[in-house]
């Protein structure tokens, strides 16, 4: 780039001083030409008179006399014209010669100059290269940091910059989710091999000992299904949406009201519900776990004799559906990392009452299906989560 960024700028210089030199040297050609016709003709009418002296000495008739008089001044022209255009033709030579040294010079000395200036703009250019072959998944915390004017290259060297600190996140929560994610895994698997090993040391277990220890083995089991299952519902909604479906927001609420009503009796809950129709256009099955995310959350970070609110219906043309629930205060700065994977309010990694998972996969629904999620704590205790997803048409 640098070499072509010289050659560019030394073909232009030389393009340009090749035209000025043609329009130089025939501007000065002209005007050579106009004055040299007129110094001709002054000259052979200064010597005209001396030149008609050559004939008048000789006594020859009158007639003869003015022929040779006529000659004597033509031949007095011609010489004069032909020394004015040797003159001319050496000045234009001489221009000549001299303005293409000159050029050749300055094209030169341009090419030299184009090469140390291209160098100079370029330098960023290698300082971005060199911290792209740098950057690596293991190295992405250098940056470039370019100082200097606010041009294109800084602006350049600023959004790599940007991207590196994207992935530089990007990255570490994915090796946090991997870690956290071999964590949960392991829990289950730990108490599954606590609970034979225990069991299987007693020397005289008995049948009733066995069936406790099966059940806790199941228990571990099951805890590790839902577990793989809520993460291969977040691989598939990270995956983006496949096939979309028309789907009702307020029939999904109503469906999981009704699948959660066990629960409702048992924390037991108060329920108000104000469900008008919010038709969306999606994959169903993820907008159903969506739902019942948000509805099963409010019901179990509730307090007991608490109350949750479920409104769906249509916002600004999107269909939206509002969470609202009593429980314990949240502080605000917490509300954030609850839509991370394995976050949880109260420290229960690996407990089984929930992976963690369910607000990371609503999230990862509501982006899949370009909508919008907000989350707020509410000052009496309890959240307030409200989901807007395209509308029929959107
Ligand atoms: N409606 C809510 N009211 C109060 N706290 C909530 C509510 N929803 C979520 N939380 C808090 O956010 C945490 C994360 O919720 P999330 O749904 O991701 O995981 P979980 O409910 O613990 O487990 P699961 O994956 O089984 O849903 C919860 O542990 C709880 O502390
Ligand atoms: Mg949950």
């Amino acid at each position: 780039m640098r070499l072509r960024l010289t050659l560019t700028y030394s073909a232009l210089f030389l393009l340009a001083g090749s035209v000025l030199l043609g329009v130089t040297y025939g501007l000065v050609a002209n005007s050579l030409s106009v004055n040299s016709a007129a110094a001709a003709s002054l000259k052979a009418s200064k010597y005209a008179v001396p030149a008609s002296g050559v004939c008048s000495s000789s006594k020859v008739p009158a007639q003869q006399m003015a022929r040779c008089k006529q000659q004597a001044q033509d031949s007095l022209l011609k010489a004069a014209a032909a020394s004015a255009a040797a003159e001319q033709a050496q000045t234009l030579d001489h221009l000549l010669y001299y303005s293409l040294g000159a050029l050749g010079l300055t094209v030169v000395t341009s090419a030299w100059l184009g090469w140390i200036v291209a160098g100079r703009a370029l330098r960023p250019v290698h300082a971005i290269t060199a911290a792209a072959r740098r950057a690596s998944e293991e190295n992405l915390t250098e940056r470039i940091a370019l100082t200097g004017p606010d041009d294109e290259l800084k602006e350049l060297a600023d959004t790599f910059d940007a991207m590196l600190g994207r992935l530089d996140a990007a990255f570490a929560s994915q090796r946090r989710f991997v870690a956290n994610a071999s964590h949960e895994l392991r829990t289950p698997l730990t108490v599954m091999r606590t609970a034979i090993d225990v069991t299987l040391a007693k020397p005289g277990r008995t049948q009733d000992q066995l069936e406790a220890m099966a059940a806790e083995v199941r228990d571990a089991v099951e805890h590790a299904e839902v577990l793989i299952e809520a993460l291969l519902t977040l691989a598939r909604s990270d995956r983006g949406v496949r096939g979309r479906e028309l789907a009702d927001l307020a029939v999904l609420a109503e469906d999981a009201l009704d699948a959660a009503s066990a629960a409702i009796k048992g924390r037991p809950v108060a329920v108000e519900a104000r469900l008008r129709q919010g038709s969306t256009l999606g994959d169903p099955v993820l907008i159903s776990r969506l739902v019942t995310n948000l509805v099963d959350n409010a019901i179990r970070h509730n307090v007991p004799d608490g109350w949750i609110r479920v409104e769906t219906g249509t916002r600004g043309g999107m269909a939206f559906i509002d969470v609202a629930n009593s429980g314990d205060v949240i502080p605000a700065d917490s509300v954030p990392s609850l839509l991370e994977p394995f976050q949880r309010l109260s420290d229960r990694a690996g407990s089984p009452d929930g992976t963690g998972l369910g607000l990371s996969i609503v999230r990862s629904v509501v982006i899949a299906h370009h909508g919008q999620i907000s989350v707020r704590e509410r000052q009496e205790g309890g959240l307030e989560i409200s989901v807007l997803l395209p509308g029929r048409a959107g």
